[in-house]
């Protein structure tokens, strides 16, 4: 199947590692312009360069941290000016700390919002008139399973992102007119470092080792096994497509059958 994504312009959010940068290869494999970003420049340069290297692709990468509109407004004028136009947007970030309700204070929800919720906000807003312009456009935010069904010791995460696919579907109602579609992902056990602080922290409390943490996560799983990046990037570069242009609205679950819910 041909993408279609031979020459679009894409920025992916927090792309210097994990999911974000398996996406980015992906679609600069299919023949998109890419610009990434995450805020240390030294691993970003390299996420870029292997990228590059990998794909012959055009890459961009301009350091900067999602939680501030300024670096986000640089992110979005820096790519026009380079590439002519933005025509797809993943929104991503890093991950808030584990623990329960216990644990956090309001300043702690307020972060985990800023970093997961209005980072989404404030990308979508200023990416979304360059796509009106050319009445085309796609924006995959990336959550978590926990938006869907809450991880008991993600007590932010599942806080936060929940926010989120409620501005994304809302935001999918709002601009599909200009032929822009809105879609979520959102992921479970993947293997990546986030992945490994997280099994690092239980591992630690619980006097186990990190494997045994991540090997009882897959145990967990109807598929028995923690999924790769590179399956994740395959969903969002099809969301990403020519192909997917009747796909607006969904929040679509790519956790190897953790989530236990019918729709
Ligand atoms: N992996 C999983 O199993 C899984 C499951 C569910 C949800 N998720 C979520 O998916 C997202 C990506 O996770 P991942 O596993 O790919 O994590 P990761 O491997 O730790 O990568 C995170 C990336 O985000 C960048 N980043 C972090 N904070 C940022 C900020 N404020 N501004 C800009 N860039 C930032 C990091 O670079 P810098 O540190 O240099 O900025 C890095 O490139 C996270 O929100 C995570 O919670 C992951």
């Amino acid at each position: 199947m041909d993408l279609g994504l031979k020459g679009k312009v894409a920025i992916v959010a927090a792309a210097s590692s994990g999911l974000g940068k398996a996406t980015a290869m992906e679609l600069a494999a299919e023949g998109a312009k890419v610009t990434i970003n995450a805020r240390n420049s030294e691993q970003l340069q390299r996420a870029a360069a292997e990228i590059k290297s990998a794909t012959n692709a055009e890459v961009l990468a301009i350091p900067g941290d999602v939680t501030n509109e300024e670096d986000i407004r640089g992110l979005i004028a820096e790519t026009k000016e380079r590439f002519g136009s933005v025509d797809i947007l993943v929104t991503n970030a890093g991950g808030p700390p584990s623990g329960s309700y216990t644990d956090f204070t309001a300043a702690d929800y307020r972060k985990a919002v800023e970093l997961n919720l209005i980072s989404t906000i404030t990308l979508c807003q200023e990416a979304i008139p360059l796509m009106k312009e050319k009445g085309w456009g796609r924006i995959v935010g990336v959550t978590s399973i926990s938006a869907k069904q809450p991880v008991e010791y993600l007590i932010l995460s599942n806080t936060a992102r929940a926010g989120a696919l409620g501005y994304l579907k809302t935001l999918s109602q709002q601009i599909g007119a200009f032929g822009i579609t809105v879609n979520a992902v959102c992921p479970g056990f993947h293997v990546t470092e986030r992945l490994r602080q997280l099994a690092a922290s239980s591992a630690d409390k619980e006097g186990i080792s990190v494997e045994a943490v991540l090997s009882r996560n897959a145990a967990s799983l109807p598929l028995k096994r923690l999924g790769q990046p590179e399956e994740f990037a395959a969903l969002v570069a099809f969301l990403c497509s020519e192909r997917a242009g009747y796909v607006t609205g969904t929040a679509i679950q790519i956790d190897g059958g953790q989530y236990k819910g019918l729709f």
